[in-house]
């Protein structure tokens, strides 16, 4: 990414962490061997970052001397009672050397994957604000909360996302926003005043790494984490390969992309060839079992589903065991069609679904001399390799 503007980072670091509870606020707490503060700190330490500035709260200085070790930063500044105030004065404390960008990140998110960083810089340069959120998996309803007991309407999930930090800003807009945000007025974070102030807030893909810790025992599944990422990684290989007949049709699906073509592809889902082989190539990589166990075709939901899916969940089991995808490559074989026009959409594809860079992916396609099955144009067959780097076993 070339480096055009300066960029700061602010840490809201001044809460009290009631919720949480423990000894300290639980950014000063410790987790796999050091403070949840220091992680963060040491996520935002990107060579686009120039510098980090902690905001932290009255009477917490030597807990955060304590948290930040031998960091050498800027004086922290002094927060407020609410989160909003806490950045406001972050922002002032900036305003005298005023940087182009400044990404907000709550100290209470201690794992920050670099892509996030380099998602929000990249979206950044065509918005104002950019924000990193992810899907809602769990079934939402209405509740109450008072009781715990009766549970209300269902919410339509499709329309709701969750938010993270950091988020990125334009500085002197996210000032200007804070500047205009009426005091008693609650916001959680500060998406909520840029877009109050009407600046546009665009999304990019976030990561389940970044979580919040919020309530109790959140620090110990932390704990576990942080102790997975401080383990020497190793690198692991997955071997997939899959098999379609074709059938009636007009197109085909591969790698997540309709091709045009004389036939279709059977199968129970939408029959892409690829991504099966390469959801295999991932889970094996992991040792995690094999499509059909995840996703048995005697269950109706994958009727038609998007294979897509298939490959988000693999990425996501190998993810959330601490793993990082190096690389993958898929051949594809068949007479036709022939898949030369479309290897570099299906490239991009498959990058994006991965959360990896297009370079990471390889597409290969071949024939087998009008020989055997895929010969005879009766059906086309994949086959796919995925180089994971997962935390060494203890
Ligand atoms: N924060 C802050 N100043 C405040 C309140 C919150 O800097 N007055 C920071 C927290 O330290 C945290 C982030 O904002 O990094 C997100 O807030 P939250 O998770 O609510 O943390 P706490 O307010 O500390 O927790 P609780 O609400 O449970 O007391
Ligand atoms: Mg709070």
């Amino acid at each position: 990414m070339a480096k055009t503007s300066r960029i700061v980072a602010l840490i809201v670091a001044a809460g009290k962490g009631e919720r949480a509870g423990g000894d300290v606020p639980k950014q000063y707490a410790q987790v796999a061997g050091k403070s949840v503060l220091a992680h963060a700190i040491d996520g935002l330490a990107h060579p686009a970052v120039d510098q980090v500035l902690v905001v932290i709260g009255a009477g917490q200085e030597d807990l955060y001397r304590d948290a930040i070790g031998g960091r050498t930063l800027a004086p922290p500044v002094l927060g407020g009672t609410t989160r909003h105030e806490s950045v406001r004065n972050g922002l002032a404390a900036l305003a005298g050397e005023a940087p182009d960008v400044v990404l907000i990140h709550d100290a209470a998110r201690p794992f920050l994957p670099a892509e996030v960083i380099e998602r929000l810089l990249t979206a950044l340069t065509e918005a104002e604000g950019a924000v990193p959120v992810l899907p809602m998996v769990d079934s939402l309803a209405l509740g109450d909360a008072a009781r715990h007991a009766v549970l209300g309407d269902p919410v339509d999930r499709s329309c709701i996302v969750r938010v993270q930090t950091p988020q990125a800003f334009n500085f002197k807009a996210i000032c200007a926003a804070h500047d205009a945000w009426a005091e008693d007025r609650k916001a959680t974070d500060d998406a909520q005043v840029a877009r109050a102030a009407g600046m546009t807030v665009v999304t990019v893909t976030g990561d389940a790494r970044l979580e919040k810790l919020t309530l109790s025992g959140d620090l110990f599944a932390a704990g576990a984490r942080g102790r997975a990422a401080d383990r020497p990684l190793v690198s692991r290989t997955g071997l997939g390969f899959d098999v379609h007949a074709f059938g009636p049709g007009d197109a085909i699906t591969l790698g997540g992309l309709r091709i045009p073509h004389d036939k279709g592809l059977v199968g129970h889902s939408d029959a892409d060839v690829a991504l099966h082989a390469l959801t295999d190539a991932l889970l094996g990589a992991v040792a995690a079992g094999d499509i059909g166990s995840h996703f048995p075709p005697s269950d109706d939901r994958w009727r038609g589903a998007e294979s897509r899916i298939f490959v988000e969940h693999a990425r996501a089991l190998a993810i959330a065991g601490g793993g990082r995808i190096d690389h993958v490559d898929v051949t594809i074989i068949c007479e036709r069609p022939k898949i030369g026009p479309y290897r570099d959409a299906i490239r991009a594809s498959i990058a994006a679904m991965l959360q990896v860079r297009e370079g990471q992916v390889s597409i290969k396609a071949t024939t087998t001399e009008r020989l055997g099955f895929t010969g005879r144009g009766e059906g086309i067959a994949a086959q796919a390799v995925a180089t994971i780097r997962v935390p060494e076993v203890e």
